[in-house]
Parts: structure tokens; C-alpha cells; sequence
């Protein structure tokens, strides 16, 4: 059989790759960040003015791209770009790269390999309804919109980046909106995923949460 895989989706902010990377832990398994993915290919194509719309250009952008992972950092050829996708610039670009077929075809091989490499934690926007439709769990975090701008405020400024809440809060609507209303792999809820609104509680409290709807004892 197949190694053990956690699907996580939901919005941007919703405490996804906090919770995954800590449970994946919890029962040895390792974490993956799709979103760091297409992170990287939004930063590339940016970079090299690539525009987000299908045709030549984004082909040839993409056959000359490899992404690749080594533990969790994530590279573009030979150079670990990790620590400069997670910027503004790249959360206003992202999802608009992210809704191209050819963009989501390329990291399909990449993201399912990781699961037969051993136990998973995955997450992203499409982990149980596309990626991972087998998924052993499949789960769905939500919160507050206003909660979720709070979150990725407080991450941004402990970065260093100078905005305000608010900006923050226009960003994340707007991403949600575009990853919700995309034609291919929209964010959605998976048949069969355990729904946590996260909004009103602690790290602890969903993983303790989430231990007990897996019926894990930890
Ligand atoms: O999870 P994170 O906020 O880093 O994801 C950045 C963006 O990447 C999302 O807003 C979405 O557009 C895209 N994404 C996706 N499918 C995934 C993971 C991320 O389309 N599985």
C-alpha cells in the first residue's frame, strides 16, 4: 500500500503550513508546502516579466524552470529561494500565475512523488481534491478573513515588511477570490474532509483538535 498522506487545504492564512508542519512532525512524517511551489515558479516568471496569461513565452519559461525541493527548502535550478518567495510582492502575484494549466501541470509529478518517498502532511489549495484525492486524511481549515489578514500581518512585520493590517486584509480577500473562482483546481472543500474554523483557537487547540478527529493518541 501506499505511504500515509494528510491532505490540508484552505485559505490563505487559515493556519495551514503552522498545523501541517507541527502534525507532521507529531507523527513523523514529512511536510510539504505546495504553496511554496508555486511560489517560486510566481517569482521566476515575475522576475523574467513573463506576463500570467498562456502561450509561448510561459512555455518557454517553464521548460527552461526546474523546481525542486531538498527537505523543505525549495530551489529554482541551483539556488535555494526559500526565504524570498514568502514577500508582498509575491502574495500579489502568485495566484494569478497559480490559476495557468501549464503552471499546475508542472508541479504535479514533483508534489505526488513526495508521497511515495513516505508518510505526508500536504498542504495547499487543491491537496484532497486534486492532488491527493486518495488522501488517508483530508482536511479543511478555515477562519475569519479579519483573522487571517492578522496572521499574515504579524508574519510580514516580524520579517521586517512595513504595511498596515488593512493593506494585508485587501491582499488576502483578493487572493481567496482568484483561488476560489479559478477554472482549475479552485479551492474547495474535499467530499469527505474534516472542517476546523480555526478563528477562536490556539496552535494547541486545532492540533489537539485535529489529533482526535484522526483518532491519534499524542
Ligand atoms: O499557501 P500559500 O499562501 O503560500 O500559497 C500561495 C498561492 O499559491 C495561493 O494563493 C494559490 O494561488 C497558490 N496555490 C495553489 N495550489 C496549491 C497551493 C498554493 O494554487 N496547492
Amino acid at each position: 500500500p501506499s505511504p500515509f498522506v494528510v491532505a490540508i487545504d484552505g485559505p490563505a492564512g487559515s493556519g495551514k503550513s503552522t498545523i501541517a508542519r507541527l502534525l507532521a512532525r507529531k507523527i513523523g512524517a514529512s511536510y510539504l508546502d505546495t504553496g511554496a511551489l508555486y511560489r517560486a515558479i510566481a517569482f521566476y516568471l515575475d522576475g523574467r516579466s513573463v506576463p500570467p496569461e498562456e502561450g509561448e513565452p510561459l512555455r518557454c519559461a517553464l521548460a527552461e524552470l526546474t523546481v525542486s525541493l531538498r527537505g523543505e527548502r525549495v530551489f529554482l535550478g541551483d539556488e535555494d529561494v526559500t526565504d524570498r518567495i514568502r514577500t508582498p510582492r509575491v502574495d500579489s502575484i502568485v495566484s494569478r500565475y497559480a490559476a495557468l494549466g501549464p503552471v499546475r501541470e508542472s508541479l504535479l509529478d514533483l508534489q505526488r512523488s513526495q508521497s511515495r518517498l513516505g508518510p505526508l502532511v500536504a498542504d495547499g489549495r487543491d491537496m484532497g481534491t486534486v492532488v491527493f484525492p486518495e488522501a488517508d486524511v483530508k482536511i479543511f481549515l478555515s477562519a475569519s478573513p479579519e483573522e487571517r489578514a492578522r496572521r499574515r500581518w504579524r508574519e510580514l512585520v516580524d520579517r521586517g515588511e512595513t504595511l498596515t493590517c488593512e493593506e494585508v486584509l485587501f491582499q488576502v480577500i483578493r487572493r481567496d477570490r482568484i483561488d476560489s473562482d479559478r477554472t482549475l483546481a479552485p479551492l474547495r472543500e474535499a467530499e469527505g474532509a474534516f472542517l476546523v474554523d480555526t478563528t477562536d483557537l490556539s496552535v494547541e487547540e486545532v492540533l489537539s483538535h485535529l489529533c482526535g478527529l484522526m483518532k491519534l493518541d499524542l
